[in-house]
């Protein structure tokens, strides 16, 4: 038997009516914020991942599903939605267009790492790009989208924030990061070790007990940052107050992707175990010009939909439309256009296949139907149909010719 690849999973009922109705809420508030719906393939050169999200990153190094296709190109299947969405954005040449652009989309990505709960190799997420504001009142209004949407969804949360500053500020700290780990080094975890060299801010949210023990007196960004970033980040604390938004200053919050710059985001749940992290984002400054653009700012986030999936309440589900459904097979052409004809202003469920009345009221009320219209010797012979309203239980005969 084949079955699906490890890491992989079908989102069937009862995940399926939430799946869309998230798609659904965070689409609408959205486009409230001003955002349109976008779509960039699935398939990019890896150069672009190696490029955006960085050679140094568990993502690039481990985890993408990467090939060389049949043309002979090194392509690989998206392992997040940013860098596809600024090379598009850059192809397209909005960067030289200017002024601000709000995007949307949702889809699969892929990321080959070990599968546990609320970790998948093909995960859905939905996620914001805006391009060309670079005031922290965008980075401050994408949290706020971000709330409404949870809050839209009926799930709780905690917000984590951090400011990873800029090139002006962050080579200073690098320098400091890099010296006290370098005192510390024998104590650190192989992979620490390593990330010295190669992305010594990848350290800090390193998930070994021992290292974090060691790091409790490690520089901490957000003292070291310059004037500029210091003031967008004393700016986007004040308006989180201000909202009465909850949030806990993390400085070890780093993020998994190295275009990040400045405000640094993650909204975790404490009702899914150790994959807590439900959505992330921050500003990615520099990334525009990095890939090939005009210098454009940025900022964005991804929410991972199948982590929210157990949190989502559902709004109550009301009967809806017309079950139609035949006793004697000589009604079948009958049910057929009646059902034809329904369906222009209301969703129909057909049954073709002969039934009892009480097998066809009991397929309607497993469907959510709120008629249950059924087509029996009697009401063939007049003409009629019969039907009964599964919310009020009123039954009633009605001539074919009006029931449409
Ligand atoms: P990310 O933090 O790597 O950011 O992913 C965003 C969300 O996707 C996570 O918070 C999590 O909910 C979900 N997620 C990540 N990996 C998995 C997995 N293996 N299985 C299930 N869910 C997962 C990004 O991808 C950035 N592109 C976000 C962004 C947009 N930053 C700026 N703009």
């Amino acid at each position: 038997m084949i079955q699906a690849l490890r890491g992989m999973k079908d989102i069937i009922s009862p995940d399926n009516e939430k799946f869309v109705h998230v798609l659904k809420t965070a689409g609408e508030i959205a486009e409230r914020y001003g955002y349109e719906y976008i779509e960039t393939p699935l398939l990019e050169e890896t150069q672009l991942f190696k490029r955006s999200v960085g050679e140094s990153s568990d993502i690039v190094g481990k985890e993408m599903y990467q090939f060389i296709d049949k043309g002979g190109h090194d392509v690989c299947l998206r392992p997040e939605g940013t860098a596809g969405v600024v090379r598009m954005f850059i192809q397209n040449k909005l960067d030289k267009k200017g002024g601000v652009h709000r995007m949307y989309y949702h889809g699969p990505m892929f990321r080959y790492e070990r599968p546990q709960k609320g970790r998948l190799r093909e995960f859905h997420q939905f996620g914001c790009e805006s391009f060309g504001e670079g005031s922290v009142y965008e980075d401050f209004t994408i949290i706020l989208m971000i709330k409404d949407i949870f809050d839209a969804l009926g799930i709780g949360y905690r917000i984590k924030i951090n400011s990873l500053g800029c090139p002006e500020c962050m080579p200073g700290y690098r320098e400091h990061l890099i010296a006290h780990l370098n005192d510390i080094r024998d104590g650190l975890c192989e992979d620490c070790q390593r990330r010295i060299e190669t992305n010594p801010i990848r350290v800090l949210d390193c998930k070994v007990d021992s290292c974090q023990a060691l790091l409790k007196e490690a520089p901490v960004i957000t003292e070291k940052l310059c004037e500029t970033c210091d003031a967008d980040f004393s700016t986007l604390v004040k308006l989180l107050d201000a909202h009465a938004l909850p949030y806990e200053l993390d400085p070890k919050l780093v993020r998994g992707l190295d275009y990040y710059t400045r405000t640094a985001f993650e909204f975790v749940s404490d009702e899914i175990g150790a994959q807590s992290a439900i959505a992330g984002g921050g500003r990615y400054n520099r990334l525009v010009e990095f890939l090939g653009g005009k210098p454009t700012p940025a900022v964005g986030f991804a929410l991972g939909i199948e982590r929210i999936l157990d949190l989502v309440k559902m709004p109550e589900k009301r009967r809806e439309g017309i079950y139609l459904g035949v006793m004697v097979p000589e009604a079948l052409d009958t049910i057929v256009d009646l059902a034809h004809k329904k369906r222009r202003d209301t969703k129909v469920f057909t049954e073709y296949n002969k039934k009892s009345l009480k097998a066809h009221l009991k397929a309607a009320d497993r469907l959510g139907a709120e008629y249950c219209a059924v087509i029996g010797e009697d009401e063939l012979s007049t003409g009629e149909i019969w039907v009964k309203n599964l919310e009020t239980k009123e039954e009633k005969r009605v001539a074919i010719s009006e029931f449409d």
